[in-house]
């Protein structure tokens, strides 16, 4: 699949299990599910990022979903599970994988619950590890600014930002010299309305998951960094994440 990838070191691959980040449009789920996928060998496995690639190849999924996505609405759940039910079932995710952007909806979450009772990772090392559910829990105040002035690689995926993680040279990806890109929806219309979206149908998932005991939070207003850490501590910190080679 074509689509913007980090490098993960195959050998420090660790059946972390499933991870869902949480968090309103720019809480920095896309930053720190590369950092997870660099530490733990993990794959990021983001909605956005796939329908974004749909709708470069113009699929039947990227037509439907491409006026969706500029109005800042969700693309109805039963093409959104679909297609992660297909990037799920590849051999990368078997020890665990990060789920940056879904579910948003409660309908999603209850979907994924299913598909995890019934064997979504049967015998694979990280069955026996419980869903883990981290939400980046940020100031709406610092969101228009940090989206306003991302800038993204469409090549590798690599995350910028203008004012607090900018690239060397502007305009251009430090890993590998392609122009950066500004998302379509970071206008700030969209993102009012992305905004909006987050309130009505995903902020509900909070509850759903304190309600099942998988809810932990972190303070998305710190440094990446500081962000990074508190959620490599929670990871550590369950004792059942467990070394192990992706042989
Ligand atoms: P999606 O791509 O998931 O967008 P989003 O949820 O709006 O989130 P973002 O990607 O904008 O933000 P982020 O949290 O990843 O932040 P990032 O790390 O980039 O979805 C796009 C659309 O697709 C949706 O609107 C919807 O239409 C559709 N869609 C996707 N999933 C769907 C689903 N499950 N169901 C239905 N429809 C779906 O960081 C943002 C900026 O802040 C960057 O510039 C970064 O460098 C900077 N930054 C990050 N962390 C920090 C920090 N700690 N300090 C300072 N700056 C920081
Ligand atoms: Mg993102």
């Amino acid at each position: 699949m074509d689509i913007p990838t980090v490098s993960v070191d195959t050998h420090a691959r660790r059946a972390t299990g499933p991870i869902v980040l949480l968090g309103a449009p720019g809480a920095g789920k896309g930053t720190q599910a590369k950092l997870i996928a660099a530490h733990f060998g993990i794959p990021q496995v983001s909605t956005g990022d796939l329908l974004r690639d749909h709708v470069r190849r113009n699929t039947p999924l990227g037509q439907q979903a491409q006026a969706i996505m500029g109005r800042g609405e969700l693309v109805p759940d039963q093409l959104v599970c679909g297609m992660v039910e297909g990037r799920l079932a590849e051999k990368d995710c078997e020890q665990g994988f990060t789920l940056d952007g879904f579910p948003r909806t409660v309908a999603q979450a209850q979907w994924l619950d299913g598909r995890l009772q019934a064997g979504l990772l049967r015998g694979k090392p990280a069955q026996k590890v419980p869903l883990l559910v981290i939400d980046i829990a940020i100031d709406y105040g610092l969101l228009v600014q940090r989206l306003t002035a991302r800038r993204t690689c469409p090549h590798c995926g690599a995350i910028y930002n203008l004012h607090f993680n900018p690239p060397r040279k502007p305009g251009v990806c430090d890993g590998d010299g392609s122009n950066l890109i500004t998302r379509k929806d970071d206008e700030e219309a969209v993102i009012v309305e992305r905004l909006k979206t987050y309130e009505r149908q995903t902020l509900p998932l909070t509850d759903y998951y304190r309600q099942g005991g998988a809810l932990r939070r972190v303070d998305g207003a710190g440094t990446v960094e500081q962000i990074a850490q508190a959620i490599r501590d929670l990871l550590e910190r369950r004792g059942d994440v467990s070394c192990r080679s992706s042989a």
